[in-house]
């Protein structure tokens, strides 16, 4: 069982309590969920959520980002109701950048609505254009096979970054990528979070994504679903090619497959 221990230190996140159904109450497809990510402003969190398809995932990163509630139960971020004001970004499963915007248009989007200058935006837009390796594709459409799978989530990452945000909440963002670009873009993830240090939720169906990646991994459970499992990757802070060669790595991603598993047989 995943210990959601609170903790005396604020946390940014907290799911308490929640129940999900689409029936009026006959099934609950979440049922008595609790959810801690531990403020650490100074360093970040990256937090990643592994679960069979349907258990709910996505669900909650909607709730996160206000794009749902729940049937029952709060969710809170700084302690508050989660409210427009909270600087939450959002990378989705599927491409989710405007087609009929170019890249420089899609990345800067959040920042028209601000009163930030035209000129600012576009400087802070191209900044994030650079660091996502997308330089010299600004002008073009965001769309497929204008741009491949590869730089569109570069734009969709470039998107959620230009806000500032404190939370990212990323919902397998790298599913449809070949593996090449999937290693490329898991480096590139990495890099940002060291340099912006958010809170990332992320969520993916690869375990070794996940190892790599993340700092806490939580397994939630199907039917109706909640976290079952918490496993704390205690992996040096800067990962690397060469961290997927480490024994422990190699350990910890076997760990993580059986605790799958012994969840899937929970039923
Ligand atoms: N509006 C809705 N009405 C009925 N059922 C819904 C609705 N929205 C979501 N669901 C159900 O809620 C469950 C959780 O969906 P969710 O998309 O969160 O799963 P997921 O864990 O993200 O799955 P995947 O790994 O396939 O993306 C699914 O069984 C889905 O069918
Ligand atoms: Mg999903």
């Amino acid at each position: 069982m995943p210990q959601f221990i609170d903790t005396p230190d604020p946390n940014i996140i907290e799911l308490r309590g929640i129940n999900q159904s689409y029936d009026g109450g006959e099934n609950f497809i979440i049922q008595g969920l609790d959810f801690l990510v531990e403020d650490k402003p100074a360093q970040g969190q990256f937090v990643v959520i592994l679960g069979m398809s349907g258990c709910g995932k996505s669900t909650i990163l909607r709730y996160i980002a206000g794009l749902q509630e729940p049937t029952a139960g709060k969710v809170l971020i700084h302690d508050k109701p989660v409210s427009p004001d909270n600087r939450v970004g959002m990378v989705f499963q599927q491409y989710s950048s405007l087609p009929w915007m170019t890249v420089l248009e899609n990345v800067s989007l959040a920042l028209k609505y601000k009163g930030i200058s035209a000129a600012e935006r576009r400087k802070r837009a191209m900044e994030l254009i650079e660091m996502v390796g997308l330089a010299g594709h600004e002008h073009k459409f965001a769309q497929y096979p204008t741009l491949s799978g590869g730089q569109l989530q570069r734009v969709a990452i470039a998107r959620s970054l230009i806000a500032n945000p404190e939370i990212i909440l990323m919902d397998e963002p790298f599913g449809a990528l070949d593996v090449n670009t999937r290693l490329q873009m898991q480096d590139l993830l990495a890099d940002l979070w060291l340099k912006f240090h958010p809170t990332i939720i992320f969520v993916t169906h690869d375990i070794s994504e996940a190892v790599y990646l993340g700092d806490d991994i939580y397994i939630m459970k199907s039917a109706p679903s909640r976290f079952v499992e918490h496993i704390k990757v205690d992996l040096p802070f800067e990962r690397n090619r060469d961290t997927k060669r480490d024994p422990h790595f190699v350990e910890l991603v076997r760990e993580v497959e059986d605790r799958m598993v012994r969840v899937a047989e929970l039923g």
